[in-house]
């Protein structure tokens, strides 16, 4: 059958109706709030990051401030991220692993003070004096052996040993669930390991799985202080020309003992959420990155684009088939579901 007796305009009606048929709806449950602490900030002087308008570096007294009116909103997870002072980088990233380091006493103040989810974020460039995510070897000219595009090699297996370093660090503060993000190969498992031999074994992995090196990450960088001095990530983040890539990070996460997954960035990688979402049976998690925040917050600034643009650009990435979405709207979509 099919026009005039099909008439697809009878299930749109008024807002009564389309709300009966609508398939997809953002729930309070599925938001993750991606949250910055800095060390050396004093209560009452967050400071809001030029990039990403509305977004702060907070102290710590303020940013569990902050979650805690997040969390009498509705909020149920937090994921965090660490600035430590400069004076502190080193070409090993200790401040990572420094258990009474930014993230983890910031996690241990929010594990009293609420009853929120706690992620923290494992990487080691917003740590590292040169700004990777692991340890790197450079090539002086004559090097024989410099087969890398700029001088600068990331060195995978001794890497590793930082990450579950910090990972073990964050889990004894309290963190629920450790999520990774530095895309060396063998992490899942390294950490996995590392948890259940420190005792550890009921704190939960999410993976960063397939994430791409993108430039959506800008404003983040920005924010964290960790952008890399030479180089770039492209030689351990996935290209965005990839897909079926994707499926195999994802495979091994999950051999090597994830808990649950990620599509990173969301918006410019929904085909990528709905393949992993078809493929695997873990919850998925997609990060709305800092770029996807900005790029809408500048236009609402401007005037191109309206308010409405949020909701709709979050339906897609839950449309896509994600679980559960990490954003910096999240305050926003508190206020507004
Ligand atoms: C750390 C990390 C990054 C993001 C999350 N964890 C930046 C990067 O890989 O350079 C990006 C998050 C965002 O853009 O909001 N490796």
């Amino acid at each position: 059958m099919d026009y005039p007796v099909v008439r697809m305009r009878r299930l749109r009606k008024n807002s009564n109706m389309r709300d009966m048929v609508r398939e997809n709806k953002l729930n309070k449950e599925d938001l993750i709030y991606p949250i910055y602490f800095k060390e050396g900030l004093e209560k009452g002087e967050k400071e809001e990051i030029s990039t990403m308008p509305g977004q702060f570096r907070y102290s710590i007294e303020d940013g569990v401030e902050y979650a805690k009116e997040l969390e009498a909103k509705g909020l149920k997870s937090i994921i965090l991220f660490g600035i430590p002072k400069e004076e502190t980088k080193d070409k090993i990233g200790s401040p990572a692993f420094d258990d009474n380091g930014i993230v983890q006493n910031a996690i241990r103040t929010l594990k009293k003070e609420t009853n929120l989810i706690v992620m923290a974020d494992v990487c080691l460039c917003e740590y590292t004096s040169h700004g990777h995510c692991g340890l790197i070897k450079t090539y002086v000219e004559d090097d024989i052996y410099d087969d890398t595009d700029d001088g600068i090699k990331i060195l995978n297996d001794s890497s590793l040993k930082y990450l579950v370093k910090t990972a073990i660090s964050q889990a004894k503060a309290g963190a629920d669930v450790i999520a990774p993000s530095d895309m060396m190969d063998g992490r899942i498992q390294a950490i996995r390991k590392g948890l259940d031999d420190a005792g550890f074994s009921d704190v939960l992995i999410l993976s960063y799985s397939a994430k791409y090196a993108s430039s959506f990450y800008a404003p983040f960088r920005d924010a964290a202080c960790s952008t890399p001095g030479q180089g770039n990530r492209k030689s351990y983040q996935m290209d965005p020309a990839n897909s079926r890539e994707a499926v195999r990070e994802c495979e091994l996460d999950v051999i090597e003992g994830a808990d649950m997954l990620m599509v990173k960035p969301a918006l410019s990688y929904l085909d990528i959420i709905k393949t992993i979402k078809e493929e695997f049976s873990l919850p998925l998690v997609s990060y709305n990155v800092s770029g996807e925040y900005s790029m809408i917050m500048a236009a609402i600034e401007k005037g191109y684009l309206n308010e409405e643009s949020i909701m709709e650009s979050l339906l897609s990435i839950k449309r896509a088939g994600s679980d559960l979405i990490i954003s910096y709207f999240t305050p926003y979509l508190l206020d507004n579901l």
